[in-house]
């Protein structure tokens, strides 16, 4: 998956300013960049407060991208997300009412006015994250996400490092209004990296790069998870999905039992890429559960192979339950110095693909 952050600041790092009116802060020349962006996209995502300040339609204004995006098999319009953690929103709002696409509202209510459930999808997550976002949205089969403000999102996604670009265009002027949102960091947000600052117009735009790698990872692990859903549910057997990158970029996937009756999906994905004379040092393997520490039926544990394989990094979305035996499968990882990344917000996904197995154990 790949995210891009989007805003538009005064020089005092204004996003807006007071009155009424939507503040323009790009140049001419920024805005057709910005609409080349929207265009390219699988989604754009803004946050209520947008929504309820500048009524945005977020529609392509070029017939030619429309046409472009229809030939490619897309819809007409990216999907609109908006985040709502209240849900009060209003239906009638340009974002529902216009464009030809799929809308999407992200909420934690439950109880939402019946024509808003009319009018778009809506995602419920227990606690809004902003890596729970983006598992929502990679479990649609969303790969490029434009998001674009307000400030609490932009805080959101900039906190949790859940992007790999960010786009800042700085426009030539000060707001100087307390009250102004602002573009606000948060502390411990991860290190930006400059890549290239360019002139469009009187708009000064820099590219940052995010180095947390959460997009990517989140984009792999549901494709593992997808790949789980190819097992035949068996009361002895987790049903697992794995994809391993090597460092120099390939890729290979493996299921629970896809060529053996006692093959975990990690076995089956490094039995592919060692056929493939792949290099698995340095690698990263995604694994829709975590890795087994201990097992009845084969000498070694899919832990003791990736540490043996000299993998480097492991992802996976549920930690294994009591089922079978006690997993410590994590805890050993990280004790052999391989870098552990959990993202439990996929977890929901895995335990209902996995419902045959008393899984809450
Ligand atoms: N210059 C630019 O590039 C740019 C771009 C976009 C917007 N803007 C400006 O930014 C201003 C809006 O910014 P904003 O900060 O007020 O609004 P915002 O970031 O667009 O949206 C904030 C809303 O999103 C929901 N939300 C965000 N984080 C959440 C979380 N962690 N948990 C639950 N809900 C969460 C909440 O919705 P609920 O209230 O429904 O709970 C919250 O009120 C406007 O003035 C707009 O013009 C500027």
């Amino acid at each position: 998956m790949r995210v891009i952050l989007s805003a538009a600041v005064s020089l005092d790092g204004c996003l807006d300013d007071c009155s009424p009116d939507r503040l323009v802060l790009s140049s001419a020349e920024d805005w057709q960049e910005v609409y080349r962006l929207r265009a390219s996209c699988d989604a754009i995502l803004i946050g209520a407060g947008t929504l309820r300040a500048d009524n945005p339609s977020l529609v392509l204004k070029d017939e030619e991208s429309r046409r472009q995006r229809i030939a490619a098999g897309r819809s007409a319009d990216p999907i609109k997300v908006v985040v709502s953690g209240s849900g009060k929103l209003d239906p009638s709002a340009r974002f529902f009412r216009t464009g030809d696409c799929e809308k999407i509202v992200v909420t934690e209510a439950r109880d939402l006015d019946p024509e808003l459930e009319e009018q778009a999808t809506v995602l419920r997550l227990e606690k809004i994250t902003a890596v729970g976002i983006l598992s929502q949205l990679a479990l649609r089969g969303i790969e490029t996400l434009l998001v674009e403000g307000g400030s609490q999102i932009l805080t959101l996604f900039l906190g949790e490092g859940a992007f790999d670009r960010f786009r800042l265009a700085i426009a030539p002027f000060f707001v100087d209004d307390e009250c102004a949102p602002r573009l606000k960091g948060v502390s411990g947000t991860p290190l930006l990296r400059l890549e290239r600052v360019e002139r469009l117009g009187e708009t000064a735009v820099s590219h940052y790069r995010g180095e947390s790698g959460i997009p990517t990872d989140v984009g792999y692990l549901v494709r593992a998870i997808a790949l789980s859903r190819c097992c035949t549910p068996s009361t002895s057997a987790f049903s697992v999905g794995a994809v391993i990158l090597t460092r120099d970029g390939r890729l290979f996937e493996g299921f629970t039992h896809e060529t053996g009756a006692r093959n975990h999906a990690e076995e089956e994905a490094i039995a592919k890429a060692l056929a493939a004379g792949a290099d698995l040092r340095g690698a990263t393997i995604y694994s829709s559960l975590e890795p087994c520490s201990r097992r009845a039926s084969k000498p070694l544990s899919c832990t003791e192979h990736i540490i043996n394989y000299g993998f480097a990094r492991v992802v996976f979305a549920c930690r294994e339950p009591g089922c079978f035996v006690d997993c410590e499968g994590a805890e050993k990882l990280i004790a052999a110095g391989v870098e552990v990344r959990e993202i439990a917000a996929l977890a929901d996904e895995v335990k209902r693909i996995n419902a045959h197995l008393a899984f809450d154990k």
